[in-house]
């Protein structure tokens, strides 16, 4: 009997230890894990948008980045358009011609993550006050 609870217990100190190991190696590899899409992860919306945005949409939003300047129709200027999230959100993410704009304007689908698009739109939204 004695022995019994013996193997017992020492199964049930190697299962916890068990336990233990995935439970730290599971959490190394989740914050090993690259960021969805990108390496920008963690960025703010303006930062993004500095990086990705600004040499056609301008610096500051008004349609004026030196890459854009070659466009017709040009990018966008976010302090004149109508607000809407859902369809900056769409262009963004599929392109101009998804929300019938101009297909000069890219898709970022395979660039940005769900989370740096909804970031990104935060920031133009503001832009409009
Ligand atoms: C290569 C130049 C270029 C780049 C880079 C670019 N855009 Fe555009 N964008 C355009 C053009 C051109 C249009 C279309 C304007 C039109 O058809 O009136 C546009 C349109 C848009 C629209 C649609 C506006 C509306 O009223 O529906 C949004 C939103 C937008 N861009 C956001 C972005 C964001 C955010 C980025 C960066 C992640 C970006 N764009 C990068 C050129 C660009």
């Amino acid at each position: 009997m004695k022995r019994i609870q013996n193997t017992l217990q020492s199964l049930t100190t190697r299962i916890r230890f068990a336990a233990l190991a995935v439970a730290v190696v599971g959490t190394a590899s989740l914050a090993d894990e690259p960021p969805a899409a990108g390496d920008s992860a963690g960025d703010s919306g303006q930062a993004l948008y500095l990086r990705h945005c600004a040499s056609c949409h301008g610096p500051a939003g008004r349609g004026d980045g030196q890459e854009g300047r070659a466009f017709e129709p040009p990018p966008t200027d976010f302090t004149e358009v109508e607000p809407d999230a859902a369809r900056f959100e769409t262009a963004i993410r599929d392109g101009g011609m998804a929300v019938d704009k101009a297909g000069t304007m890219p898709a970022f689908r395979h660039t940005l993550g769900d989370e740096e698009i909804q970031d990104v739109v935060a920031y133009l939204m503001q832009l409009q006050r």
